[in-house]
């Protein structure tokens, strides 16, 4: 089984030893924004929905015996348990973008270069050392009572199995790990005064962590004794569940977030931080990825509050009819603010050149574009870091869009195929469960036996020259109005 906790709902799959999917079930939770900038989400929730999620999987996947359990989920996001193991606070999330004065404190602790030396990357809004330094500054209380920190697929480790552990490829975005030697940062760690009695075991992703209680069980209806796998974070599962877990191979997602993910065999770093280098869930491997934080997110927020009653395919439709360029109208997805290439989280989104002829398939596909230039800036980042790809597999809702995969295929000038089961990370997260039960001899192995790939769609050379005009205004309008975001940010 594969359990995905995901920023809008939890995923329970049941996969058979020869990786065939039996059954999926999901429940979804909310995700709440207490103030701009802010994202929440209650962990006791997301394990209501993993323990909904996972009876009906079980109720009517047709499985005679379980064999192992691999967690995966949202990176990043920070849950502080007190020593009875009860949730202090709501978990702070990866989209949250509270922490740029915390991340600044880092750097100024450790070093902007000695930082990305220990942890491969710089100091981010998202990732989890500032948000720990935020409850410290802002919430003295809570952190005071704080027995063990933990990330959102560890929450449910630790309700499943009472293990406190984590894997190396979601430790990796927590900016106290030691990406090089997957383990926490000591220096990191002593500079920034967080005690490591606060953290999780680490292992290695398709490494067993610990095995259902009858707690859990009685729960959650897997049976008592299974074994639980340490897992991925979701991209790192993702790559598994699309077959990326070799040099060569790489996907996009286009999830709430959207991102570029190579995987590479050698280590390999960005001096500016612009894109991370996380473990991945191949032992002694890695992976190079950009992140663009609003991107299938970009076009929802578009939809529920301008074309409420418009499927995605209708709005597909809509900007189809419209040609490239979106008539002369541009989007800097920018709703949370950045992370790949601009690691600025003040900025936010625009519509530029917005005209009374626009309609909403204009501005449909201005949004879908300015979506894929951010992946465009991720691919160009990763290319300069000689992390090489002849292909894309490409998953998240945005990916089940013919039109958008095009898109995708003309602006990041390469074949893009989708996969015949499109659920990612959790069935990334089962394949490491059957790696851990001894089905598959190693990851490589899992995905070559049960990924296949539909036929690729071909970049038009003709299609991409025009986005790339756009692509390059597109680039300019951020530079331009990086101040003027800072000063809305500051009023
Ligand atoms: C990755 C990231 C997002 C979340 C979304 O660094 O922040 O992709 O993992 O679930």
């Amino acid at each position: 089984m594969g359990i995905d906790v995901g920023t809008s709902g939890a995923r329970a799959l049941l996969m058979a030893e020869d990786g065939s999917v039996l059954r999926t079930a999901s429940a979804d939770y909310p995700l709440s924004a207490p103030k701009n900038g802010w994202a929440e989400q209650s962990p006791e929730q997301w394990f209501m929905a993993v323990a909904s999620a996972s009876r009906e999987a079980l109720r009517d996947g047709g499985a005679t015996e379980l064999r192992a359990v691999g967690l995966t989920g949202q990176m990043h996001g920070l849950v502080c348990l007190n020593s009875g193991g009860n949730v202090l606070r709501p978990a702070i999330l990866w989209c949250d973008q509270r922490t740029a004065a915390e991340c600044a404190e880092i750097t100024e602790k450790i070093g902007a270069a000695r930082l990305i030396e220990l942890t491969a990357n710089p100091a981010l809004t998202g990732f989890t050392a500032p948000k720990i330094l935020w409850v410290r500054k802002n919430e003295p209380r809570v952190y005071e009572k704080t027995a063990k920190m933990m990330l959102p697929k560890d929450y449910i480790r630790y309700k499943l199995t009472g293990e406190h552990a984590t894997d190396v490829s979601d430790a990796s975005g927590t900016g106290i790990f030691n990406v090089a030697r997957r383990d926490w940062e000591p220096e990191a760690l002593e500079k920034l005064d967080i005690d490591p009695a606060l953290l999780g075991r680490v292992f290695e992703s398709c490494e067993i962590t610990g095995a259902v209680s009858a707690e859990a069980s009685a729960l959650t209806g897997i049976p008592v004794g299974t074994p639980v796998v340490a897992g991925a974070g979701d991209n790192a599962a993702a790559a598994v569940g699309t077959g990326v877990t070799r040099d060569g191979e790489a996907f996009v997602t286009i999830g709430s977030s959207g991102v570029v993910f190579a995987h590479t065999s050698r280590m390999t770093l960005d001096s500016c931080g612009r894109v991370h280098t996380f473990c991945a869930a191949v032992p002694g491997e890695w992976h190079v990825m950009g992140v663009t934080l609003a991107a299938g997110m970009s076009l929802k927020w578009f939809r529920d509050n301008f074309a409420p009653d418009k499927s995605y395919p209708e709005l597909d439709a809509l900007a189809s009819a419209v040609p490239i360029g979106a008539d002369r109208l541009i989007w800097l997805p920018y709703l949370n603010g950045e992370r790949s290439p601009h690691l600025d989280p003040d900025c936010r989104g625009a519509f530029v050149g917005l005209s009374g002829a626009h309609g909403a398939g204009a501005l449909a596909r201005a949004v879908m574009e300015g979506v894929t230039f951010s992946l465009r800036d991720c691919r160009d980042i990763i290319a300069d870091m000689g992390v090489r790809f002849d292909g894309i597999t490409v998953c998240g809702g945005g990916g089940a869009s013919p039109f958008w995969r095009q898109m995708l295929a003309d602006v990041l000038a390469a074949p893009v195929s989708t996969v015949q089961t499109s659920e990612g990370p959790a069935l990334g997260a089962a394949m490491l469960a059957a790696v851990a039960a001894g089905a598959y001899a190693n990851v490589p192995e899992a995905a070559g036996a049960i990924i296949r790939r539909s036929p690729a769609q071909q970049p038009n050379a003709a299609a991409g020259r025009e986005y790339m005009r756009y692509h390059a205004l597109y680039g300019r309008l951020y530079e331009s109005l990086r101040d003027d975001f800072k000063a809305l940010a500051g009023m």
